[in-house]
């Protein structure tokens, strides 16, 4: 008895250890995200021994697992018909709102999920109920595209994938089906989805026949580069659930299908010391000395280093390319895009990307509605029922629907 109760004792001391880190009174639901966090460190940690023992990829092991827990079949209701089809061989799944007769066309979005390029699913009850969401309060079709995912295929496929689901739905015979007006579509997405729709927004503008297609962009949380890992909120969140810095730069390193290898090195931004030629010239354009506000950079300082490793972006070097890291294109490329709408959370890595692009966007010409969040975290906006209710979720969820519905 008595050693059973110290053996109990022990037990939850250690769950309590694995559970519990130390996070900042500002963020929304500390200990709900924190048993998020510790359920997602798991599972991640479920799927390295996968890796380790041979038997598959950790992040197909990974993707296993969220896909396993989250998958919900396509249903409709009296306010949304969900089918799952493909366009132009791009699987996507499509949510419309109902017809209503005072606004015979409805608006279009294509909404990109996120998942560091390699997991989730338009399938996953989180997007699921994100999209359906979307249809009905805007009256919308969202098509949201199930894009092929690392380590099947790697940058810039899952860009291909977008723009051939995208083309084809703005195809003028599909949008008549569908009942959607052209002059109302617009594209959206989510941390690595909300790269891809930057991406794809970017590529859109430089293309005559797509040129003014997409009316807006909205973008959450979106990834934006991988040149400083140590701006302001990289430093400020190095282990922030559920994203730390490390976990982001493997994403790249696997996106980009790069080596672990360097990972360390990146992190302390050795891949664009200065004595890396390639780097030198796009330094300036995420310089966050200039591009951040004070209010932003506290007394962050940057990190540049004199010497470092100019072996990573000759084995990279997609991490200078704008297609991967949108933040790097040039103010020509950026003053032609649409309207723009970028959601920012305050405890997140990604925070200050999201805000140098809405501060390059808004110099180069472009409306552009900066959405800040203090008690936000990464992930936010999918996390809106229960068990995964957090009021900040609720509270990101409405404000983004609010945008697109004033401006699309
Ligand atoms: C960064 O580069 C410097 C110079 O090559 C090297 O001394 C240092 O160990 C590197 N740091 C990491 C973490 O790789
Ligand atoms: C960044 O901006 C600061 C302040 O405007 C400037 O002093 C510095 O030279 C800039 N650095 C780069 C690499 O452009
Ligand atoms: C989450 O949902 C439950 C059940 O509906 C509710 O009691 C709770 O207050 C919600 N929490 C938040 C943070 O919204």
């Amino acid at each position: 008895m008595r050693s059973s109760c110290v053996l109990l004792t022990a037990l939850v001391a250690l769950a309590a250890y694995y559970i519990y880190i130390p996070l900042p009174s500002s963020m929304s639901d500390p200990w709900k995200l924190m048993l998020l966090d510790a359920t997602f460190r798991s599972a991640q940690q479920v799927s390295n021994l996968i890796h380790c023992l041979g038997l598959s990829h950790h992040l197909l092991a990974l993707n296993f697992i969220i896909v396993s827990f989250g998958k919900k079949s396509a249903w409709s209701s009296a306010q949304v018909k969900v089918t799952d089809t493909d366009f132009d061989g791009v699987e996507v799944r499509v949510f419309e709102g109902s017809p209503k007769p005072e606004e015979p066309l409805k608006r279009g979005v294509v909404y990109i999920h996120g998942g560091g390029w390699a997991l989730a699913s338009a399938k996953i009850r989180y997007y699921d109920e994100l999209c359906a969401a979307m249809a009905e309060e805007l009256n919308a079709v969202v098509v949201s595209v199930e894009y092929r995912l690392v380590p099947k295929v790697y940058f810039p496929t899952q860009i291909h994938d977008v723009v051939r689901a995208t083309k084809y739905f703005l195809q003028p015979e599909v949008l008549h089906e569908y009942s959607v007006d052209p002059d109302r579509i617009g594209i959206s997405g989510d941390s690595a989805g909300g790269n891809l729709a930057a991406a794809v927004s970017q590529q859109f503008i430089q293309d005559a026949n797509l040129k003014n297609k997409l009316k807006v962009q909205a973008l959450i949380y979106p990834v934006l580069q991988a040149l400083d890992f140590n701006t302001p909120s990289y430093q400020q969140n190095v282990n922030t659930p559920v994203l730390p810095r490390s976990v982001m730069v493997k994403y790249w390193v696997d996106y980009l299908r790069g080596n672990y290898d360097f990972v360390q090195a990146m992190i302390v931004n050795n891949h664009t010391s200065l004595d890396v030629e390639e780097a030198v010239a796009l330094r300036a354009r995420l310089n966050w000395t200039s591009l951040l506000p004070a209010s932003i950079t506290k007394n962050y300082k940057p990190v540049v280093q004199t010497t470092g490793n100019t072996r990573i972006v000759r084995e990279i070097p997609q991490l200078l390319d704008a297609r991967a890291a949108p933040l790097l294109a040039e103010q020509e490329v950026l003053r032609h895009l649409p309207k723009t709408y970028i959601l920012t959370c305050e405890h997140d890595v990604l925070r200050d990307d999201g805000i140098m692009y809405a501060k390059r966007l808004e110099s180069a010409g472009v409306e552009v509605t900066l959405d800040h969040f203090e008690d936000g975290f990464h992930g936010c906006v999918i996390f809106t029922s229960w068990p995964t209710n957090f009021s900040v979720g609720i509270r990101t969820r409405n404000s983004y629907i609010k945008w697109l519905d004033q401006n699309l």
